[in-house]
């Protein structure tokens, strides 16, 4: 059987190649630290994993859930308002999504035809890139780089691609390259936006992971913001309930509308046992939050103090829950040093390539294993690497 074409060029030959290496470092014996793929490694609070026992012996809770409970849809609207100051109609410019996933893949088949250029930045969290290619659209890449702060240059995008682009993608605090933006950048997406005519969407997925005092913004605190875009929310970061797949779109009530109509012909809504524990986490005690990111915070020093007594020099994060590392001294090749990584030390991160070309040059490390872990990740690249000479 033939599968369709829109599947074949899904998945990064390196994550099958990196697959591949991990199998055998392991029959060799060696104990494999993955810092790969950024899945919270931490339960959430006591009281949101009670809302869901409780939740739990509700024979209401079994049937179709549909768009979501209205008290969620409050709850979300109450956060934004206490947590970035804005005001959002529960009824109509809010919606639950199954994880945030589900809004960043289909709102690409939402307003993306065949054929339709939609920006893109290049490293980026793949589903951006692959909902446009589901879709049928060509993707402009906005490369993001050091001497730019990462940001994308939007004042480099050629006026007539501008012109043809239906929708642009941004993501701050940042995955892959763990930056972070202010209002002032989101500022000038909306300008941006409006004079092109543009629907922004970013996704802010790791706002509340965020260090040194530092305070994440939304998109949506820009001046008419909410006129050009929407934001994807995650409760997967922010209180470790990434298995549990819940997530909000939040902004544009034309937009909110267009995708909940999409998805009200692709999916029954969000198990209200877990919509329960959304509650539970938006509303409840918030000091499970900031311990989350105190916690992620130790683990960036763990590893950046450790990898720096080698000479591996890589910036701290102020946000997200990765480091972006600049390749040590003699490397050039993501992928090949990740491999080689792997194969000496047992330690998985990922090539910077896997997210797009312009993440030559670095490897992604997801801070995602318990303090004692990474100390012993640092303590085995270190007794097999040394690139101060
Ligand atoms: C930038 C970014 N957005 C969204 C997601 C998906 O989050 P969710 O669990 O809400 O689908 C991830 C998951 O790793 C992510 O890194």
């Amino acid at each position: 059987m033939q599968a369709a074409k829109r599947v074949a060029s899904l998945c990064a030959a390196v994550f099958n190649e990196m697959e591949v290496l991990k199998r055998q470092v392991e029959a060799r014996g060696m104990k494999v630290i993955n810092l790969g793929v950024g899945t919270p490694d931490r339960p959430p609070a006591p009281h949101i994993v009670q809302a869901m026992h409780r939740a739990l012996d509700n024979p209401q809770n079994y049937r179709y859930p549909l768009e979501g409970m209205p008290r969620l849809y409050q709850a979300v609207a109450g956060w934004y308002r206490q947590r970035f100051g804005v005001q959002l109609d529960p009824a109509s410019e809010v919606l639950v999504l199954m994880g945030s996933q589900d809004g960043l893949a289909h709102i690409a088949m939402a307003y993306i035809d065949p054929g339709d250029i939609a920006l893109v930045p290049d490293p980026g969290y793949p589903i951006y890139a692959c909902g446009i290619g589901l879709a049928g659209g060509e993707i402009h890449p906005l490369p993001l780089r050091a001497e730019n702060n990462f940001l994308p240059d939007l004042d480099s995008i050629p006026p007539d691609i501008a012109r043809r682009a239906k929708l642009l993608w941004i993501n701050y605090p940042n995955n892959p390259v763990a930056a972070v933006a202010g209002l002032e950048f989101f500022t000038r997406v909306v300008d941006f936006a409006r004079q092109y005519d543009v629907l922004v969407c970013h996704d802010i997925a790791y706002c509340e992971l965020a260090y040194d005092g530092y305070r994440p913004v939304s998109f949506l605190q820009a001046p008419g913001a909410k006129e050009v875009g929407i934001e994807f929310y995650s409760l997967s970061k922010t209180y470790n309930m990434a298995g549990c797949r819940i997530g909000f779109a939040v902004g544009n009530p034309a937009v909110i509308e267009v995708l909940a109509r999409l998805k009200s012909n692709i999916d029954y809504g969000v198990f209200q046992v877990v919509q329960e524990a959304g509650i539970a986490a938006l509303t409840g005690p918030q000091d499970c939050v900031v311990e989350n990111a105190r916690t992620y915070q130790r683990r960036r020093d763990i590893l950046v103090d450790g990898l720096a007594r080698i000479g591996w020099q890589m910036p701290k994060p102020r946000a997200s829950m990765f480091i972006w590392a600049p390749l040590p001294p003699g490397y050039s090749d993501s992928r090949q040093f990740a491999l080689e990584l792997l194969e000496r030390t047992g330690v998985i991160v990922i090539p910077g390539t896997a997210f797009g070309s312009c993440g030559q040059g670095y490897v992604r490390i997801a801070m995602v294993q318990d303090d004692g872990l990474l100390e012993e990740a640092v303590q085995r690249i270190s007794s097999c690497y040394d690139f101060t000479a």
